[in-house]
């Protein structure tokens, strides 16, 4: 039953305060008719440093996760609680709070004991830790932790992408699934993941492994290589998870699954193959899409190919900017085009630049079937291609739809 928010926010903040029981805290979403808050999730939970106790709390905006510790919590909790979030979880080691604020402006508060209690997890900087411990058997089985369980020095930077990648999946997941985005899957209708363009299925078996642990889920890896869909089957098999992810050999424009997948993943597939892969998406009507783009040519050589818009020469004169130019543009269109299919997209950074350039990633919720008028994103979507004469490779696979 519905009851005043502030009292209620209040007892979240008394089980939040108490450093001893409480396991992690989460703000999420944002109430209706009220501004976004200055966060679009903020997860709290405690650790032990040197100097005692802190509260640990990760902010995430639209591009990064932003980490402060708090040796008093009072006043950065306040904050927090003030903010015009939509949800807050709170778990506590005996039970889970679950607060939704109404239309109203009051609150539902739901509270469930805990079947088994859980210990909370103090350990220093957890939001630095690996989802994935270096000994995993999966990166042992993937060359990229050696016969010790250490991950190998020529491996970090993939250890590190599919780590980031991993952590905005589960995030993403996670969002989409409270908002009520995502089907809760059971063990008889596991949540259908696909990797497009899997190569070696670094992603596909990361996500395998830190996926299942949490829910029922099953993978399917599409590459265009024969080697790859090999190669990949035998490390499944090795592994003992070839019953719930299994590898197609195929081209995404072409592959065709059993069932459509709730999650499209695509880690750098190359050049226009990102476009199939959102096109798929879209076709799918996949609930949840995270691609993190590799090279873009196609925008780069229509914008050598057309004449530049009138008063934007500086833009394009030199060849490091028109490449940079030809990325945004790229991106920016595929965020449009996805908005203008439904989604809601965000583009964001999902690893630090200093480890690969190609860290941006699109993640798209899908939030509404046609009939919403999309009429303003289309517009201003027809303007910028228009401006610049461009004909997008995922513009045409949609625009070729049921021809
Ligand atoms: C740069 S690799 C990335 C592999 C993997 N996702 C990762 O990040 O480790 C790109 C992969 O996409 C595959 N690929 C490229 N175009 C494709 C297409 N149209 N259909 C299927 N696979 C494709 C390539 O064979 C290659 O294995």
């Amino acid at each position: 039953m519905a009851e005043p928010l502030l009292p209620a926010l209040s007892r979240l903040r008394a089980e939040i305060l108490d450093d001893e029981h409480l396991v992690r805290a989460l703000a999420t979403g944002r109430r209706r008719g009220r501004e976004e808050p200055r966060y679009r999730r903020v997860e709290l939970r405690y650790v032990d440093l040197k100097g005692g106790r802190h509260l640990q709390v990760t902010a995430y905006d639209g591009t990064q996760a932003l980490t402060s510790n708090h040796r008093d919590p009072r006043e950065v909790l306040d904050d927090l609680l003030d903010l015009p979030f939509g949800n807050w979880h709170v778990d506590t080691d005996v039970r889970s709070h679950q607060l939704r604020v109404t239309k109203k402006g009051e609150a539902l508060l739901h509270t469930t004991e805990r079947a088994e209690a859980t210990a909370p997890q103090r350990s220093h900087d957890q939001a630095k830790e690996r989802l994935l411990a270096e000994d995993h058997p999966v990166l042992r089985a993937l060359g990229i932790a050696d016969e010790q369980g250490r991950v190998k020095p020529s491996r970090q930077a993939k250890y590190r992408q599919v780590e980031e990648f991993l952590r905005a999946l589960d995030a993403a997941l996670d969002d989409a699934t409270r908002a009520g985005r995502l089907r809760v899957p059971t063990t008889e209708d596991p949540l259908r993941v696909v990797d497009l363009g899997c190569g070696n299925a670094y992603l596909t078996f990361a996500a395998h492994a830190w996926l299942s642990e949490r829910l029922p889920v099953a993978l399917t890896g599409v590459d265009v290589k024969e080697q790859s869909r090999r190669h990949n089957s035998e490390v499944a098999a090795g592994l003992g998870v070839d019953g719930s992810v299994r590898f197609v050999q195929a081209g995404i424009a072409d592959v065709q699954l059993e069932q459509a997948p709730d999650v499209v993943l695509a880690l750098h597939a190359c050049d226009t193959a990102t476009d199939d892969a959102l096109f798929r998406a879209v076709e799918w009507e996949a609930d949840l899409v995270l691609a993190a783009p590799c090279c873009h040519h196609d925008l780069s050589a229509q914008l050598r190919r057309e004449p530049t818009p009138p008063g934007y020469d500086a833009l394009t004169r030199d060849g490091i900017l028109r490449e940079r130019l030809a990325d945004t543009l790229t991106d920016a269109v595929r965020a449009s085009l996805l908005r203008i299919e439904g989604y809601r997209v965000d583009v964001v950074e999902f690893v630090d630049s200093a480890h690969t350039p190609r860290n941006t990633l699109l993640r798209a919720v899908r939030t509404s079937g046609p009939g919403r008028d999309r009429s303003g994103d289309r517009e201003d979507y027809d303007r910028l291609v228009g401006t610049w004469r461009l004909r997008p490779a995922l513009a045409e696979l949609l625009a070729g739809r049921g021809a």
